[in-house]
């Protein structure tokens, strides 16, 4: 198996073939001055035959720019004579347009994925997509795994074990449960409704004891912050004793982690499905048991 360096998880891709053994094919992108991509893999002359993994995630910015980034690399990886190509694609963007919420729109995340496909992706990996059900719409092999163990051990190796595993709405209490069962505290969650039309969102902590906790609030996606700063709010309006965030994609656009910690969020810790200061916790051990399965 040979890795390939995308250049939106360089560090990343460089870990799992560290871990895994495997030779990585480094990755040369120009970005022209119209935004255009360029990319070449500089030792295309090992691929073929073989098996090729290329790790690339598209997260914001330009995040189309990176997908056809990935696009073009996979069009190199089959033209070099591979014979299996693996896209691992940590963050998978458009992944929260995931069915029809209004009339007249389209299913972005499966646009993505087919194209995918359509460019001669033999299988994808991606890491907590934003709703599982996708997965099964495909007609190749579409896997995500979940990186929420190992951000529940990132606390409990700091001596948070017990503390309180909170998701922000219902639909991520699969998120919090499997926090839970690392850390073996309480668990629970906020309810939010979200406008369709506005987008904006309304939490309310019925129903929620979290008087003296230590909590963790744990999301898929950390974006703008806004549900984070909304849940500290009811969560100090509640007694909570110290609030952390943790998330898998943290996105964390414009001035959003100065607002979760002026909101008085403790720490913020992602992974580095999307590299940024918060990325604490590496996916590398995540995607390289995966791929060594598969
Ligand atoms: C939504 O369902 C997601 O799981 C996240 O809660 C959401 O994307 C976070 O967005 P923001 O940080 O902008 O509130």
């Amino acid at each position: 198996m040979k890795v390939v360096l995308g250049p939106a998880s360089v560090e990343l891709a460089e870990r799992v073939s560290v871990s895994m053994g495997c030779i990585s094919v480094p990755v040369v992108l120009r970005v022209f001055p119209d935004g255009e991509s360029y990319v070449r893999l500089e030792k295309g002359d090992v691929l073929s035959g073989e098996d090729v993994v290329v790790i690339q995630t598209t997260c914001p910015p330009m995040q189309d720019g990176k997908l056809f980034q990935l696009a073009f690399m996979v069009d190199a990886v089959k033209r070099a004579g591979a014979c299996r190509v693996t896209a691992v694609v940590p963050y998978l963007a458009y992944s929260r347009q995931d069915k029809l919420f209004l009339s007249g729109e389209g299913i972005s995340v499966e646009t993505v994925v087919n194209m995918l496909m359509a460019i001669g992706v033999d299988s994808l990996v991606t890491v907590n997509i934003h709703s599982e059900h996708v997965l099964s719409k495909f007609s190749f092999p579409v896997r995500s795994v979940s990186a929420i163990s190992l951000l529940a051990d990132y606390f409990v190796a700091r001596g948070y074990r017990g503390a309180y595993a909170l998701a922000p709405d219902k639909g991520a209490m699969y998120i919090a449960k499997e926090a839970q069962g690392v850390l073996g505290g309480g668990v629970g969650y906020l309810s939010k409704v979200r406008d369709r039309y506005t987008g904006q969102t309304v939490q309310s902590g019925e129903g929620l004891n979290v008087e003296g906790e230590t909590v963790i609030i744990f999301d898929d996606i950390i974006s703008t912050g806004g549900t984070i700063v909304g849940a500290v709010e009811i969560l100090k309006d509640l007694g909570a004793k110290h609030v952390f965030a943790a998330c898998v994609h943290p996105l964390l656009i414009g001035d959003a982690a100065k607002r979760m910690l002026d909101a008085g969020v403790e720490e913020i810790v992602g992974t580095d499905s999307i590299p940024g200061p918060y990325s604490k916790v590496s996916l590398s051990p995540l995607i390289s048991k995966i791929l060594k399965v598969a």
